[in-house]
């Protein structure tokens, strides 16, 4: 078998084989398919498509490009969270930890800034000393000391997703439903996941725009899950405008810390308390959702859920000082408020022009291996549905550099629409 041939095969809309798969996926992992071979490929795939079959034996090829975890003896039920990712997305910052603290175990591998969308690993490198390279070793004696673990995919757990992330973020293929599916699932078979919470993102600001797009990516996941013998819950929610107003890796990571404690903007505490009793729900550890919302309540009231997460700090080399103190983070050179240059009610705070505008800022990478810049970043303070004055602040940016910070502000001042009728608020969740 060639490369080229499998290339020409997809870009010529054809179907391929498992063995292609394998092969193409094996090859790459090894480092004998060059990446523009595989750029080529994934540009293929992303025009192209790929059938549920194909998109199967995708997954498990590069599930089993590397070390397939077991954690049987560890944890009775190795629950995991995922999204599909979005902007101002810090979630799993505040749900390990919040589910962790309810008894529930939960090991997590995440990923780094994809596209528009910002990356939980990035933003935990926020916290001087953090380390996201755990050995699978290490992982898993760390989930069973301490119950909770969130890092990056090591070296040798799906391989394969590692290396094809990367170039995805840089060749302007990662909103390919085939590859954000594999990806995805590839990581949680991989890992030794065996329920699985997806936290399916649709609207202006997810790679899937419409909720259509998204029940199909849901069922697609769902059903490679099942088919792996997994337990599988999607919950499909609006990425229409940012989560929270933290967008920004620093930003981020304090705005986390506040709903740790109770704080900070209600969409973002609501969302998190909602995929922390969906956890709960499906890792048995609740009894039904109502149970594991109050779980999941009663864990940020009495602090553990904070506790939780200084304990995942410390463990994996952070400086936890930060944690206390999160004003000591890095910060921007420049902050600047900027208000609203019109009254009215607010129609649309376009979350992907937020999330490239935060990327141009420097919070995520333009081409592979550039470094963020952790401090800069918006706060967006207002949502759909509220009604500005003109002159009231509209978002704050963080930058360190004055151009930038007057592109950013340009194009997040673009990113708002009002409208003089009144406008409904944008639900959190469509459906699960
Ligand atoms: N998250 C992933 O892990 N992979 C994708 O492709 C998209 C979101």
């Amino acid at each position: 078998m060639r490369a080229v041939d499998i290339i020409i095969k997809k870009r010529d809309r054809g179907e391929l084989s498992r063995e292609e798969i394998d092969f193409f996926v094996q090859g790459f992992t090894r480092g004998e398919i060059p990446d523009y071979q595989v750029s080529a490929w994934a540009m293929a795939v992303l025009l192209n498509g790929m059938t549920a079959r194909e998109t199967t034996d995708l997954t498990l090829s590069m599930a089993h490009s590397g070390q397939v975890l077991d954690l049987s003896g560890i944890v009775e039920v190795a629950v995991d969270k995922h999204s599909t990712g979005g902007v101002g997305d810090k979630t799993t910052l505040a749900v390990l930890p919040i589910v962790a603290a309810c008894g529930l175990p939960c090991g997590k591998m995440s990923g780094r800034g994809l596209g528009f969308s910002g990356g939980t690993l990035d933003k935990l490198e926020s916290i001087p000393g953090y380390r996201v390279d755990l050995t699978t070793e290490e992982f898993k004696t760390q989930l069973k000391e301490i119950g909770i673990v969130l890092t990056g995919q090591s070296l040798d757990l799906a391989p394969a997703d590692g290396k094809l992330y990367a170039l995805r973020d840089v060749t302007g293929t990662v909103q390919s439903m085939p590859l954000i599916a594999s990806s995805i699932m590839s990581k949680k078979l991989a890992a030794g996941a065996t329920a699985i919470v997806l936290d399916v993102k649709t609207g202006l600001g997810a790679f899937m725009q419409s909720l259509e797009e998204a029940r199909q990516l849901a069922a697609l996941m769902t059903s490679i899950g099942e088919l792996a013998g997994r337990k599988v819950k999607t919950l499909l929610s609006d990425m229409n405008q940012p989560l929270g107003f933290a967008v920004g890796n620093v930003l981020e990571v304090q705005e986390a810390i506040d709903a740790l404690h109770g704080k900070g903007p209600e969409d973002f505490r609501e969302h998190c308390l909602e995929a922390s009793a969906h956890m709960l729900a499906l890792g048995g550890r609740a009894a039904n959702l109502e149970s594991g919302r109050r779980m999941a309540e009663g864990a940020v009231k009495n602090g553990s859920a904070f506790e939780m997460f200084r304990k995942l700090v410390a463990a994996q080399g952070g400086d936890v000082s930060y944690v206390d103190q999160p004003g000591k983070m890095a910060k921007a050179r420049l902050v600047e408020p900027v208000p609203s240059p019109e009254s009215g009610c607010l129609s649309q705070i376009h979350a992907r022009i937020i999330g490239e505008a935060a990327v141009e800022l420097g919070a995520g990478r333009a081409k592979k291996g550039d470094t963020v810049d952790h401090a800069v970043g918006f706060m967006i303070l207002r949502k759909v549905g509220e009604k500005v004055q003109s002159g009231e602040p509209l978002f704050v940016v963080h930058a360190n550099d004055v151009g930038r910070l007057a592109a950013a502000k340009k194009a997040v001042l673009a990113a708002h629409q009002s409208s003089a009728a009144p406008v409904p608020p944008l639900p959190l969740f469509y459906e699960h």
